[in-house]
């Protein structure tokens, strides 16, 4: 994408009611990508047919060392897997587990009403993939 075409996508953002901080989130891809051999990856689809992968780094004492997520879906997806990712980096398991969607979209400075389903398909997506890490790892012990 031009820059030109990325600084008018950034300004309809704005004009949608977005707040600066999910327009530089969204703008800059904030731990957008994939981790190599992660713990444990997982992709979640919502009811609204956007999807989160999530790939999580968790060393032995169970804290989230690195934290990356791709995402087919809106912008406001986007913005919270960055948020996310940014919030669960060095953090316990149990503490991620604990992580609700309003978490997410305090530390945001909230999302225009019609997106704040946004937040739970990235804090669905988190839980889901915690469980699955979990569950592999009581197979193995
Ligand atoms: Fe589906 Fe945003 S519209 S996650």
């Amino acid at each position: 994408m031009s820059r030109k075409r990325t600084r008018e996508n950034l300004e309809l953002l704005k004009a949608a009611g977005y707040s600066g901080r999910v327009i530089e989130l969204y703008g800059n891809k904030v731990n957008v990508g994939l981790i190599e051999n992660p713990d444990v990856a997982l992709a979640y689809t919502g009811p609204c047919g956007d999807t989160i992968k999530l790939y999580l780094k968790i060393n032995k004492d169970k804290v989230i060392e690195d934290a990356k997520f791709q995402y087919l879906g809106c912008p406001a997806s986007a913005a919270c897997g960055s948020i996310l990712t940014q919030i669960i980096k060095r953090k316990r398991l149990q503490e991620a587990k604990e992580i609700t969607e309003d978490d997410v979209l305090k530390e945001m400075g909230g999302l225009p009403d019609v997106e704040c389903h946004c937040a739970e398909l990235a804090v669905t997506t988190l839980h889901k993939a915690i469980s699955k890490y979990e569950e592999k790892e009581k197979k193995f012990s």
